[in-house]
């Protein structure tokens, strides 16, 4: 009896510790999938920072003076790029544009860093400071627009990962296909934000004031 009784202990005693064995393997296994999970999410980020948008940046402004990224430092920019020539898209995107500028100066709270709007020519053959003025006039006063040699726009481009491509010829007119988007850049010059065309004015306006206010906290 003494032996059998040990015995059925001893067999509770070994469940036990299998039990309490396998769970806390099953939890360390548990621990180690979340330190893995973990640290691929701080990879992924990572990964996301190093495929940051923006960088330098060597233009003509329309009218003609010679302007780069850092000519922007202390300012709040938001850059669209497009083409005067293009049909319909780019007229409504600045007319958005336009209505961002004139909600953001209409706002309440005094921002310590002014905001620019800046369109950025894909069609540097065809759109001559002069001509980016003419067609900048209609849609804004405050509008700066920036061109410069091909390469120099396609630097650009690269840098802030917008796609443009000029469509075949028909006469002397082309279209180019290019990316529909909007960019803002902070007063130190890092990119913080961006607006495709699902965003209306009041959206986008209202996003960079939550930007603008947030880095005023954290100056
Ligand atoms: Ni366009």
């Amino acid at each position: 009896m003494i032996k059998s009784s040990f015995r059925d202990d001893f067999s509770i005693l070994a469940v036990t510790v299998t039990f309490v064995g396998a769970a806390s393997l099953i939890g360390f296994i548990y621990y180690l999938d979340q330190q893995k999970a973990s640290q691929q999410k701080k990879r992924q980020r990572a990964a996301v920072g190093k495929m940051a948008i923006g960088g330098p940046f060597s233009l003509i402004t329309n009218e003609r003076k010679p302007v780069t990224d850092k000519d922007f430092r202390g300012k709040w920019i938001l850059i669209y790029f497009g083409f005067t020539h293009c049909p319909d898209i780019c007229p409504e995107e600045l007319e958005k544009l336009a209505e961002v500028t004139e909600l953001l100066f209409r706002q309440k709270q005094k921002q310590p860093h002014p905001f620019q709007p800046v369109f950025v020519s894909v069609d540097p053959e065809r759109d001559t400071p002069e001509l980016i003025t003419t067609y900048l006039k209609d849609y804004s006063p405050h509008f700066i627009g920036l061109t410069g040699t091909r390469d120099q726009v396609a630097e650009m481009c690269k840098h802030y990962r917008v796609y443009f491509s000029q469509g075949p010829k028909v006469g002397d007119d082309y279209i180019v296909d290019h990316a529909i988007v909007m960019y803002l850049i902070n007063p130190d010059g890092e990119f913080v934000d961006y607006y495709g065309r699902n965003k209306n004015a009041k959206e986008v306006a209202y996003a960079i004031e939550q930007h603008m206010n947030a880095f005023k906290k954290k100056e």
